[in-house]
């Protein structure tokens, strides 16, 4: 059986998230969409599991598809299945460098990890969760930007999140 980890923040999951993940999920026989910390990323919006619950949502409509988390390393959580691909979105050349010394960081972890990119939709090649999160906090229209059953608490916690 084929597997696909499919890591981020998600914070929130975006329909840039969403189309790899529909992606993933008719390429693979299953798909794991791992919720995981970047370190880098320190001022989250959501608490983890809020970010459980929203992916959840939206990704019933994959019946291949679950949702987990991890608090540590990809290549360590990679380890728990043989022969699980990692899958992630290329958005442009300005994703390519940080995501080449990921890979290079995984493998040096878990030399038998691969990964795998898939570039993304034309159309979903400007968003990012820091950009839902910015818009959001301005109270912008997020049509087009985040599925449609996670727009309302998109909006509701960034009016707490901005102040
Ligand atoms: O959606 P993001 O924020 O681009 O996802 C990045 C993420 C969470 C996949 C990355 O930060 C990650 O793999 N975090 C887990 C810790 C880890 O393995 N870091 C890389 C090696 S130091």
């Amino acid at each position: 059986m084929s597997l696909a980890i499919c890591p981020g923040s998600f914070d929130p999951i975006t329909l840039g998230h969403l189309n790899i993940i529909r992606r993933s999920a008719q390429i693979f026989d299953k798909v794991i969409v791992c919720i995981m910390v970047n370190s880098s990323k320190t001022k989250p919006m959501f608490t983890i599991n809020e970010r459980v619950e929203m992916v959840r949502k939206v990704v019933g409509r994959f019946p291949n598809v679950e949702v987990d988390t991890s608090d540590g390393l990809l290549a360590e959580y990679a380890k728990k299945y043989d022969g699980a691909v990692v899958v992630k979105g290329m958005r442009a050349a300005s994703d390519f460098e940080y995501e080449f010394q990921m890979n290079l960081i995984n493998k040096k972890i878990n030399p038998g990890l691969e990964t795998m990119f898939l570039t993304a939709s034309e159309k979903y090649t400007f968003l990012s969760s820091s950009v839902v999160r910015e818009m959001a906090s301005y109270g912008a229209d997020l049509t087009g930007f985040v599925p449609y059953e996670i727009i309302d608490e998109v909006k509701e916690k960034a009016k707490l999140w901005r102040q």
